[in-house]
Order: structure tokens, then C-alpha cells, then sequence
């Protein structure tokens, strides 16, 4: 099955993708955090995502839409594949259309995570990642069971992203209403759109997931 997540930050498309990665052999696909690795590895698309990424910009078309395309190649997405954070403008989601049709793919679903913008400051700025596994958490809504240790690989060591504050997020919630938002009809013209209501606890949203590919 070959699916996109769709929705503004913080909707939970990270912390989803993970819990349907496993059940739907789905590998997910997050533009965010390839663009995150590359700054990290210090390599020269890294150096000209990270300023425009601390901005809370999108990084541009051509960029992000090549490293896709080569991802979506390799043996592991063979199964399936989950976008997550891709495509986010007009021109991404044609560029997507164009490259699965050259790849003879095609896209099961666009699953639309739904949330009140006024939630997601308090979910981004209280997000924090495992550094050694990357298994997401938040301060308040999805604490370690025990505190200071990764529920998934026991590490102690936690990082946060340096797009988590106030002022970015603002920022990338204006990118996802005036460019990303408007791609929505895009597949609701091709009968693909589909949607769960991200604002319910973290266990009940997947519950609708399932019940969504599962139908
Ligand atoms: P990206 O990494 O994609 O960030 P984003 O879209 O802003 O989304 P987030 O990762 O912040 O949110 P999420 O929906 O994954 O939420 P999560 O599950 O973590 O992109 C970052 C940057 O990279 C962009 O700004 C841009 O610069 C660049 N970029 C990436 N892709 C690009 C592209 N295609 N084109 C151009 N530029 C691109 O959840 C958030 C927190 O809330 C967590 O702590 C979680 O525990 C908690 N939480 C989750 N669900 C719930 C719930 N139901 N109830 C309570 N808490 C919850
Ligand atoms: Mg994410
Ligand atoms: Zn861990």
C-alpha cells in the first residue's frame, strides 16, 4: 500500500507513520527528516536546507522532490511506502503524480490528519526524539513510561528539533495554510482524500487509521 499523511505541524503525522509503518509493511518516507540527516551529515543540500528549515520555510521544490524520487527506488519502499511531510505545494504533488506514473505506481490513499492550529504550538514545543532510536515523545501528552529513559531502546539521551519554538512554528503553520493546504482538493478531485480527527488522544487517532486502510 503506498499512502500520504497529510497535515499541518504537529498533527502527529510523525508519531502515526511510526504505528503504521509495521502493521501495513509501509516504509516511511519523511521528507523532514532526510532534510534533518543531510544537515546533520553536514553535506552541501544540508547546508542550504538548515537556514531555510530554522525559518520554518519550505526548502525548494526541485530539492525535495529529486530526493523522493530516488528514495522511492530503493528496494524497501517495493512493499509500500508512507509520505510523510511530501508533497507540500501544488508543484510537489504534480511532480509526484508524474514520477509514480513513470514508475508505473500508484497512491491508495491521501489521509488527511485533521487538528485546531491552537493545539500545536503546546504539541511542538513539548516534542522530544530518543537520540539514539528517534521513538518521539512529548513532555505532557506522551511521557517515557519511566522518566528520562526511551520506552523503545532504553537510551537517555533526548534531543530537540531546533524548528520547535514559538516563532518558527507560527512560520511553518503559514507555510502549510498558503502552500500546503491547497493540494487538498488536488486529491480530492481524484477520489484519494480521506481523513481522521487528529485532535482525539494518540492511541484513539491510530484506532481510526486502521479502521481507515483497513476499509
Ligand atoms: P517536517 O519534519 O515535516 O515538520 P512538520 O511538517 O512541521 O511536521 P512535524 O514533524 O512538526 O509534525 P508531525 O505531524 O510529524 O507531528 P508529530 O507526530 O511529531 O518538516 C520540517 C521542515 O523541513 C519544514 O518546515 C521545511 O522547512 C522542511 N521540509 C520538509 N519536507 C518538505 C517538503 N516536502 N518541501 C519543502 N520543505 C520541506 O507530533 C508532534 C508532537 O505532538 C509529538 O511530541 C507527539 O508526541 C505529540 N502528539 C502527536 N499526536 C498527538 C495527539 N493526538 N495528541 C497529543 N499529542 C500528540
Ligand atoms: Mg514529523
Ligand atoms: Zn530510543
Amino acid at each position: 500500500m503506498n499512502i500520504i499523511l497529510l497535515g499541518a505541524p504537529g498533527a502527529g503525522k510523525g508519531t502515526q507513520a511510526k504505528r503504521l509503518e509495521e502493521r501495513y509493511q509501509m516504509v516511511q518516507l519523511s521528507t523532514g527528516d532526510m532534510l534533518r540527516a543531510a544537515v546533520a551529515s553536514g553535506s552541501e543540500l544540508g547546508g542550504r536546507a538548515k537556514e531555510i528549515m530554522d525559518a520554518g520555510e519550505l526548502v525548494p521544490d526541485d530539492l525535495v522532490i529529486r530526493m523522493i524520487s530516488v528514495r522511492i527506488d530503493e528496494p524497501d519502499c517495493a512493499e509500500g511506502f508512507l509520505l510523510d511531510g511530501f508533497p507540500r505545494t501544488t508543484a510537489q504533488a504534480g511532480a509526484l503524480d508524474a514520477m509514480l506514473a513513470e514508475k508505473g505506481l500508484r497512491l491508495d490513499a491521501v489521509i488527511q490528519i485533521r487538528v485546531d492550529e491552537e493545539a500545536l504550538v503546546e504539541r511542538i514545543t513539548g516534542r522530544f526524539t530518543c537520540a539514539a532510536c528517534g521513538a518521539g515523545y512529548h513532555d505532557k501528552f506522551q511521557r517515557p513510561e519511566r522518566e528520562g529513559v526511551c520506552d523503545n531502546c532504553g537510551g537517555t539521551d533526548f534531543v530537540r528539533r531546533d524548528d520547535d519554538n514559538e516563532e518558527t512554528v507560527r512560520n511553518r503553520m503559514e507555510a502549510y495554510r498558503a502552500q500546503t493546504a491547497p493540494i487538498l482538493p488536488h486529491y480530492e478531485a481524484q477520489g484519494l482524500l480521506l481523513g481522521v480527527d487528529g485532535m482525539a488522544d494518540i492511541d484513539e487517532v491510530t484506532e481510526q487509521l486502521y479502521k481507515v486502510l483497513d476499509g
